[in-house]
């Protein structure tokens, strides 16, 4: 249960989103639309680099993971083959009075919630939206949004292996939209009806299963640790048989302690031969694999790693997000990974005369080809530094009289407030080096 300190951070997050540009309700002067919301200048920024990050870790770093870019719609067969039709689905109560529905998990008694009115009986309630293709709207044109991008993956599993060349084991690794029709979405983005994914889906001779989700497993916590998440906000959750997906031989969920509570924000999962086996039943297509080496034939396993982009992001806002007392004066600063900042420096002269302003203007053309910068000369200049703290800028450069002797300027580091001297001509390596480590 969220305390109210939990609750007042989460209140200040949302509204430093709204006030700084990250995210906003989508549609809002409409009155908006509820559990849908639009990335702003900052928030797509941190979002590209939040994606960039799993993207390179996945295809880029191994030669093991091939890319892939499937649509969104599909034949809808599919969602009939991989189960989502029949069972993707959540019991849901709705209360007679008031109308409002609930997920019978989240309603404890028999009395609706809002009202206390009385409670329907659970039913099957399915994620998926529907829509129609072409010109005629009836049964026949109907079509889903993919409630996960997995599947496109697995379709398209022949397509990948034969021109890549690979061989089990080897991954598909894709980032996508995904849209679910959840009944009670909420927590900011944490839960909401369109969403990204960035899924991996790594293929394997069944007999090694065990070796490849304790790999992952791994591999995947490790991700979040290179995000700078702290070690102690992130755990395992392993489900136990109640939990199991029916096609699922093991699963673990990657879980953060948001101020709402723990919860799942990424899941590995084996699951078996099901998705393949199934797409081959219902395809006539052999989707197994002939090993020449060891001259076997298997229906390969998938080790899935299944992540939220939405609430990776949103795990990175919490966690960096910090208020501190700094010489006396209160500031609010995100703390976050360098590597996934919005804006990596801002450029400021210290004050608008001396030639100053057209020495930062230079700065910031020479830093522009590398880095996104932000050139600010409006305002006190501990201001200007507090208004990048607040948006996670882990850098500040500053042109001061010194400049004008000897080509130097200072830095400042966000998170020490500390300050050195740099050589203009260094400055694009040393950033470069403290951002990537390179
Ligand atoms: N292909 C497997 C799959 O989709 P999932 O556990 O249903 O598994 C994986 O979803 C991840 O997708 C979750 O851990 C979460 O990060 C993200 N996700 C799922 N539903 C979401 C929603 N309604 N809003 C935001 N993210 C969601």
């Amino acid at each position: 249960m969220a305390n109210k300190k939990s609750q007042d951070l989460m209140d200040k997050l949302v509204s430093l989103c709204k006030r700084r540009g990250f995210i906003f309700q989508s549609s809002e002067i409409y009155g908006g639309i509820n559990s849908c919301w639009d990335y702003g200048p900052l928030g797509v920024e941190l979002k590209n680099n939040i994606k960039q990050c799993w993207w390179k870790s996945m295809t880029q770093f191994r030669d093991d993971i091939e890319g892939l870019d499937a649509s969104i719609l599909m034949h809808p067969q599919v969602w009939v083959t991989s189960g989502h039709v029949a069972s993707f689905a959540d019991p849901m109560v709705d209360c007679k009075n008031c109308k409002m529905r609930f997920r019978a998990e989240e309603v404890q008694g028999t009395k609706c919630p809002n009202c206390g009115g009385e409670l329907t009986e659970a039913r099957q309630f399915n994620l998926m939206f529907k829509t129609h293709m072409g010109p005629v709207e009836d049964d026949a044109s109907m079509v889903y949004l993919r409630p996960e991008t997995a599947q496109g993956i697995y379709v398209n599993f022949l397509n990948v292996l034969s021109p890549s060349r690979q061989k089990p084991p080897f991954g598909i690794a894709q980032i996508g939209k995904a849209f679910r029709n959840e009944i009670s979405p909420g927590n900011f983005i944490f839960r909401s009806r369109e969403f990204e994914q960035m899924e991996m889906q790594f293929f394997i001779n069944p007999k090694e299963d065990d070796k490849w989700i304790e790999y992952w497993k791994e591999e995947r916590m490790k991700w979040y640790h290179s995000l700078g998440i702290k070690k102690e906000n992130l755990r395992f959750h392993q489900h136990d048989k109640k939990e199991l997906a029916f096609y699922a031989k093991m699963a673990f969920d990657i879980e953060y302690n948001f101020p709402f509570g723990w919860k799942e924000i990424e899941g590995i999962h084996n699951r078996t031969d099901y998705d393949l086996s199934r797409h081959t039943q219902a395809t006539g297509k052999d989707l197994s694999y002939y090993d020449d080496l060891t001259r076997e034939r298997f229906i390969p396993y998938i080790i899935e790693t299944s992540a939220g982009v939405d609430r990776s992001l949103l795990v990175c806002l919490v966690d960096a997000y910090h208020e501190e007392v700094v010489k006396d004066e209160e500031r609010t600063v995100l703390k976050l990974d360098p590597k996934i900042a919005p804006i990596k420096a801002g450029v400021y002269p210290l004050v608008k005369r001396e030639n100053m302003p057209e020495i930062a203007k230079k700065i910031e053309d020479l830093l522009r080809p590398h880095f996104k910068v932000f050139y600010d000369e409006g305002g006190a200049i501990g201001r200007r530094y507090r208004r990048q703290d607040e948006v996670g800028t882990p850098f500040g450069i500053t042109v001061d009289s010194q400049t004008l002797q000897d080509q130097t300027v200072t830095l400042r580091e966000r998170d020490s407030m500390e300050q050195v001297r740099v050589k203009i001509d260094e400055l694009v390596g040393v950033l470069k080096k403290k951002i990537w480590g390179n």
